[in-house]
């Protein structure tokens, strides 16, 4: 638990997810499903990572495990991000520089949470995540420079994909400004005392905020990375903060059955190793989860997908996170999930209210081509489709899950991100590996650098 600021307390009167594991169990999918005396013989090991994220967590931001620490320690910092956040504000534009970790969160909480006709005077906010010049160069030639406001994001301050962009957008502010008055455009979000963004931050006297050095790119939506883009749009940051803090409460315990982290967690390691179930399909029934499956697909894969150092020749760790899209992929990928190797599982996410529902509106004409559609709205139908999915891909032996999100709010999100935060980390201790590292991406971007040199080996 969290030994800084502690003002966000467990809220009971709000609404929370609601997690089903039923079909992850040989009881609910027969016997590709986990059986709980399975589970019952890992109570050991499970009982020993909860441990390890206890005493990891118990030193608030220099805690081994400090992201999920987030929710309780980013109180303190809320008025240095609010004034960050309006500071940018003030501008019609606000470009975030940062790939990975450094821009997913942000990016997928903008499209899940963010009102759905932006709020009179908030800027347009524009992710520049990959290196793509024709991208760049088209979103420069529908900018201001004198009303647009650069916000780089980097953990480690020298990620090449955000260093270039960045040296680009900071050259065409100058340009169009003057190199002092471009001065006046950029902020900066880094680690608080190494890297060259930070080095630059202080050359140049630049706004910033620090990356708890504790904290992994993939684990800092809930930090000033995430954060402060947020605010600029108008989330409620401190609600997305309290969902965080709310689940953490519901996964405090050693016991699966109370902890819905860590029996996600558990019942997912037991598929791959026991079922060989090699995939993990998230499937939301909801447009505006989209970029969260991308924010999940990096956790997961980045996270879990490595070797056991101490066990050379173990078999490696990790399920495939897959992408998937309801109803949309019931015209794409379905017969694959159906037919193909039964070496995945999936996870649904449906939304039980949806805002804005519309009728479907049937003429005399149509009527009796649709009989089944009388009197039915747009959310019967895709809440229809999800449930017959669900039940092919049961009976078709597949195990699956279920997350019903009550609303789509911040809050909500704040409740998914941390519990998918949490899960990884169980899961990542379950493997036996360690969850927060990424040692193999490290070589090919060093790889990348010898090539620009004109020396690849
Ligand atoms: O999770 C991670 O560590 C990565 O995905 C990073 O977020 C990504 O590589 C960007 O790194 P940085 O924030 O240092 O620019």
């Amino acid at each position: 638990m969290s030994s800084g600021n502690t003002d966000l307390r467990p809220s009971p009167q709000t609404k929370q997810l609601v997690i089903d594991t039923a079909n992850f169990y040989m009881e609910g999918v027969g016997r590709e499903g986990i059986s709980r005396t399975e589970l019952a013989a890992q109570t050991r090991e499970i009982e020993q990572a909860q441990r390890r994220i206890q005493d990891g967590s118990s030193a608030g931001l220099n805690a081994e495990f400090a992201a999920l620490n987030l929710a309780h320690e980013m109180l303190a910092q809320l008025p240095q991000i609010r004034a960050m956040a309006s500071d940018l504000a003030r501008h019609q534009d606000v470009l975030v520089v940062g790939i990975g970790g450094s821009s997913l969160g942000a990016k997928a909480l903008q499209q899940a949470v963010a009102p759905q006709t932006p709020l009179a005077g908030t800027p347009r906010l524009h992710f520049v995540e990959n290196i793509d010049p024709y991208f760049l160069q088209g979103l420069l030639s529908s900018l201001d420079a004198g009303s647009t406001a650069v916000l780089c994001i980097s953990k480690s301050g020298g990620t090449i994909e955000t260093v270039v962009q960045y040296l680009v957008l900071r050259d065409w502010l100058a340009r169009q400004l003057g190199r002092k008055n471009a001065i006046r455009h950029q902020w900066v979000i880094t680690d608080p005392k190494r890297g060259w963004l930070r080095e630059l931050a202080e050359r140049d006297g630049l706004p910033s905020l620090p990356v708890p050095p504790q904290v992994g790119g993939r684990y800092s939506v809930l930090s000033a990375v995430g954060l402060v883009p947020l605010a600029v749009i108008g989330v409620d940051i401190e609600a997305l903060l309290q969902g965080a803090a709310d689940n953490a409460a519901h996964c405090a315990d050693a016991d699966v059955t109370a902890n819905p982290a860590l029996e996600i967690a558990a019942l997912c390691v037991l598929l791959d190793t026991r079922r060989s179930k090699r995939t993990a399909v998230m499937m939301p029934y909801v447009n505006r989860l989209q970029l969260f499956v991308d924010w999940y697909c990096q956790l997961w894969a980045e996270s879990l997908g490595k070797w056991d150092r101490a066990r050379p020749g173990s078999t490696p760790a990790g399920t495939l996170p897959v992408r998937a899209m309801g109803a949309v992929d019931q015209h794409s990928q379905l017969q694959m999930y159906l037919e193909s190797r039964h070496d995945k599982f999936f996870t649904f996410i449906e939304l039980e209210t949806c805002e804005h529902d519309l009728p479907v509106p049937l003429d005399s004409f149509d009527a009796p081509h649709f009989p089944f559609l009388a009197g039915r709205s747009m959310a019967e139908v895709i809440d229809a489709e999800f449930r017959a999915t669900r039940q092919v891909i049961t009976d078709a032996g597949h195990p699956n899950m279920t997350i019903r999100l009550p609303l789509l709010n911040a809050h909500i999100l704040g409740q998914l991100i941390d519990l998918y935060q949490r899960a990884t980390i169980y899961a990542g201790l379950l493997y036996g590996i360690n969850p927060l590292d990424q040692p193999s991406v490290e070589i090919g971007k060093r790889l990348a650098i010898d090539y620009l040199r004109g020396t690849p080996r």
